[in-house]
């Protein structure tokens, strides 16, 4: 009988090529916990063999008993955006403590950067979805790698996004030329292809002997917007250029039609630790453009020498073109969410 992994977050962007690597070959059952065992992408993962869906809330502790029951790992991405970077520490930490209680023998944590303490708490590099798993982070790294063995696997944005929150617009005066704008200046940013994210995953799992205690900082290349512009336009024939802007031009383009309002539709909306979106995304930008984190990328190719090694050849596998898609599970659904309460 294979061993169970459970996996919070397993219907998202994220977690979805995560639990296919995870289920590929029927070596693990994965046990997928989702508040909505109806939705798509819940159904979608119930064909895959091995797969069972697990109905609850993942950020509620009587659901995470069951949850816990007959599993022998855990992958664990929680969702910041949603809950706030508060309940993030707390569940993270509370997800490491319920791991030793059931005795697990492999904890992974989906992270992120550390930005504050990575840019000397400078308040200009403030992220609540970055710092909080940053935090959760060192709270693992703190703990011994037996009887339980733990992995941090550290991701970056979305090469995805090129799709949704990184696309680019056709330039209004020039339509024929597309332009991708970031306030990044000529920093060179990583991202990360979540099928790739999907198959370290599944290594951490392998190969507890190198991976237990590890951190592994991922990502499928360093990149800076100018470069992708090009990489655009040899891929697609079309006109691209990057342009660089401030914080406040990027807010005012209405990437987040809101800018001011709180993240975490989930948690407490009078909870004063909240960020907006200009708080959050300004120190997220900040850290980028000043190049605070590093990746190893002679190891990333030791352990998956099959990873896509840019964002050019991305582009080429995927059939890249710039037009909008769908990447990330809450957009839709709070879309989805938006037009019935229109609709009432
Ligand atoms: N966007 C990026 O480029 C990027 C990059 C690296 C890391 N991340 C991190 O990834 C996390 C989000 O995961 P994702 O990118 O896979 O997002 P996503 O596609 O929007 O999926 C959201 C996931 O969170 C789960 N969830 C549990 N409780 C939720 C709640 N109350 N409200 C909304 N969703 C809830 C959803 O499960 P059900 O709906 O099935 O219950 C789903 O699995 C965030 O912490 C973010 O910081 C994002």
């Amino acid at each position: 009988m294979p061993e169970t992994i459970l996996v919070i977050g397993g219907t998202g962007a994220q977690g979805v090529p995560v639990v296919k690597a995870l289920a590929s070959d029927g070596k693990y059952a994965v046990r997928v916990l989702t508040r909505t065992a109806s939705s798509q992408e819940a159904k979608e993962l119930a064909t895959i063999p091995g797969v069972t869906i697990f109905e609850g809330d993942s950020y509620y502790e009587p659901t995470l008993l069951k949850a816990f029951d007959g599993v022998s790992y855990l992958f664990a991405n929680t969702n910041g955006f949603a809950i706030g970077e508060k309940a993030e520490i707390y569940w993270g930490i509370r997800l490491y403590e319920l791991s030793r209680q059931f005795g697990l023998k492999h904890f992974v944590y989906a992270g992120l950067e550390y930005a504050s303490r990575l840019g000397n708490f400078n308040p200009k590099y403030r992220t609540g979805h970055l710092d909080g798993k940053g935090k959760v982070v060192d709270y693992i790294k703190s703990q011994p790698t037996e009887p339980m063995a733990w992995s941090i696997l550290t991701s970056c944005l979305y090469i995805e996004g090129l799709s949704e929150i990184l696309r680019p617009f056709p330039n209004p005066i020039d339509p024929d030329t597309m332009v991708f704008v970031l306030p990044i200046g000529n920093a060179r940013m990583p991202l990360i292809y979540l099928e790739d994210y999907g198959s370290y995953a599944r290594w951490l799992f392998d190969t507890t002997d190198r991976s237990n205690g590890l951190e592994l900082h991922v990502a499928t290349e360093d990149i800076a917007w100018k470069d992708v512009a090009t990489a655009y336009t040899e891929v697609t024939g079309r006109k691209a250029i990057y342009k660089d802007v401030t914080l406040d031009e990027y807010f005012n383009l209405g990437i987040f039609p809101q800018p001011d309002a709180k993240i975490g539709h989930s948690a407490d909306r009078n909870d004063p630790t909240l960020f907006t979106f200009r708080e959050n995304f300004s120190g997220f930008w900040n850290t980028w453009k000043d190049e605070l984190t590093k990746r190893d990328y002679a190891l990333l190719d030791e352990i998956l020498p099959s990873r896509v090694k840019s964002v050019k050849e991305w582009m080429l596998k995927v059939g890249y073109t710039g037009e909008p898609s769908s990447v990330l599970k809450d957009y839709r659904d709070q879309a989805v969410a938006g037009s019935k309460q229109e609709a009432q």
